[in-house]
């Protein structure tokens, strides 16, 4: 089967955080968990460059947009290495071949009367780049960025958002469009029973955009570019066999986007329609949302230096599900590296592998057993339904257990006794059950189980996860 599976397009107003690296995370986990199914996948990332957000702050560090959009476009595609993300590509929305093919979608609105123009006056949050509403508001500050937003009057060009309410409410009603959690989607009815207004998608005051095509006073609405490039990226990489996205992992600030404007504008282009939008919770750090604008990030590349990816990408999926808000913290990171990985999986490989090694048995032979299989199967429906928290509980369960298992058995007597044949089925069943263990860690822990193979394969066994203080 083939799967097209996204992470958002991240905003390159400053560099990575650790909120940034979750959804990439989590997309990763899927990615390379359909690929071992025998799924053909395409796994796409990217930045998203244009609009007032990006062209404020280059200004302020003295730079042209395309300057600051190049460096820090590099540090996000960099994340792919530090986090060992295996993404197929990584879009840029200042990609010309990206900005030809949103003026083309959007010329079609037009030509198709789906676009009109209005004076408009109303409320922009920059940091969201969304127009609010006072209700929205608190004190004249949105509530997710405490920033102020500002007055904005000009002339805009509107899409006739609201022609395709009733359309994109029974889409999502009926699960065309799948939605999870289950609450997302009741919230999403919910704010669609209140109505859905044309947008403006276009402006007139920010000149870092594309062009409309027809009208160059003005730029795209930067959401309006941003969307396209789940739709621009299958034609610019030739992966057009992809089309339509079978899951947009998004956070939960942007649900809103991807389930009402997006399906809006496929449907206005006669195109077809993403299967599936799951969303995601927030790093909370002493319950606020992890944010550049409010000031408490964590920097992925400096955790990843000291504990190395796949303790990151254990810690972050391990501590909270997927799709609730958490708590993240260096310390819980570190006690996760240093019990559940060094003393519990690096152990039991490194125990195993040991005794392998040591007792040097003729003969011997490795596979799972058919009870692995069905345990396999358990875990492996967890991680297909996001519960990725449960299945690494589930995993770690499996890891205890074996390790117990050998306190208890005491494989070294039967050494010492001279039960030879004994302990070649014993230590058969333990290797395959590292192996076993290994298969269902990979998707999570990608280098962890690329080292179990080496040193499966060589009998070389070596500390994982070296203890650190
Ligand atoms: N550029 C838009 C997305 C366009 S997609 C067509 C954007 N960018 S963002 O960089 O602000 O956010 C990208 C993603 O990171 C969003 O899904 C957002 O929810 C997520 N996160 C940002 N901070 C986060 C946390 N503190 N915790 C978890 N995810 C967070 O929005």
């Amino acid at each position: 089967m083939k799967k097209y599976i996204t992470t958002p397009i991240y905003y390159i107003n400053a560099k990575p955080h650790l909120g940034h690296a979750y959804a990439s995370i989590a997309t990763d986990v899927l990615a390379r968990f359909y690929r071992a199914q025998g799924d053909e996948v395409f796994f796409l990332t990217g930045t998203d460059e244009h609009g007032a957000k990006i062209a404020q702050v280059a200004e302020k560090a003295g730079e042209m947009p395309v300057v600051f959009a190049d460096k820090i476009s590099t540090l996000f595609s960099n994340l792919s290495q530090v986090l060992h993300l295996s993404n197929d590509e990584f879009i840029r929305t200042t990609d010309p071949r990206h900005e030809k093919i949103v003026q083309e979608f959007l010329q079609d609105l037009y030509d198709k009367g789906l676009v009109y123009e209005k004076q408009y006056e109303g409320l922009y949050c920059v940091a969201c780049e969304e127009f609010k509403t006072e209700k929205e508001l608190t004190d004249g500050c949105c509530p997710v960025h405490k920033t102020k937003a500002v007055k904005q009057n000009e002339k805009n060009w509107f899409f006739k958002l609201s022609q395709f309410k009733d359309q994109v409410k029974s889409i999502i009603e009926s699960d065309e469009i799948r939605i999870c959690p289950i609450e997302r989607k009741n919230e999403i009815l919910g704010k669609l029973k209140q109505g859905l207004d044309d947008i403006s998608i276009s402006r007139a005051s920010v000149e870092w955009g594309i062009k409309v095509p027809w009208d160059d006073t003005q730029t795209i609405y930067v959401w309006f570019d941003a969307l396209l490039n789940y739709f621009s990226a299958p034609k610019i990489y030739s992966r057009e066999f992809a089309w339509p996205p079978d899951l947009h992992i998004v956070g939960r600030d942007i649900m809103w986007f991807h389930a009402t404007i997006w399906p809006a504008m496929l449907l206005a282009h006669g195109e077809k329609l993403p299967k599936e939008i799951f969303v995601h919770g927030y790093f909370t750090v002493d319950g606020e949302k992890m944010s550049k604008t409010i000031g408490n990030v964590i920097d992925p590349v400096e955790l990843t230096g000291k504990f190395g990816a796949d303790a990151v990408r254990y810690h972050v999926l391990r501590d909270f599900p997927f799709g609730e808000d958490g708590d993240v913290s260096l310390d819980r990171l570190k006690e996760r590296y240093n019990n559940d990985l060094g003393a519990g999986l690096g152990n039991l490989v490194q125990r195993v592998l040991s005794m392998v090694k040591r007792y040097q048995l003729p003969g011997i032979q490795y596979k799972a057993s058919d009870g692995d299989k069905k345990q396999h199967q358990r875990i492996d429906e967890l991680t297909a339904g996001f519960q990725f928290q449960q299945a690494l509980i589930e995993i770690w369960k499996l890891i205890a257990q074996v390790n117990r298992e050998i306190a208890e058995m005491t494989p070294w007597k039967l050494a010492k006794e001279g039960k030879t044949e004994d302990l070649k089925i014993y230590l058969e069943k333990c290797f395959g059950q590292v192996l076993q263990i290994r298969d269902l860690v990979a998707p999570y822990l990608p280098e962890t189980a690329e080292k179990i193979t080496a040193q499966a394969e060589t009998l070389q066994p070596e500390p994982i996860f070296r203890k650190v203080d």
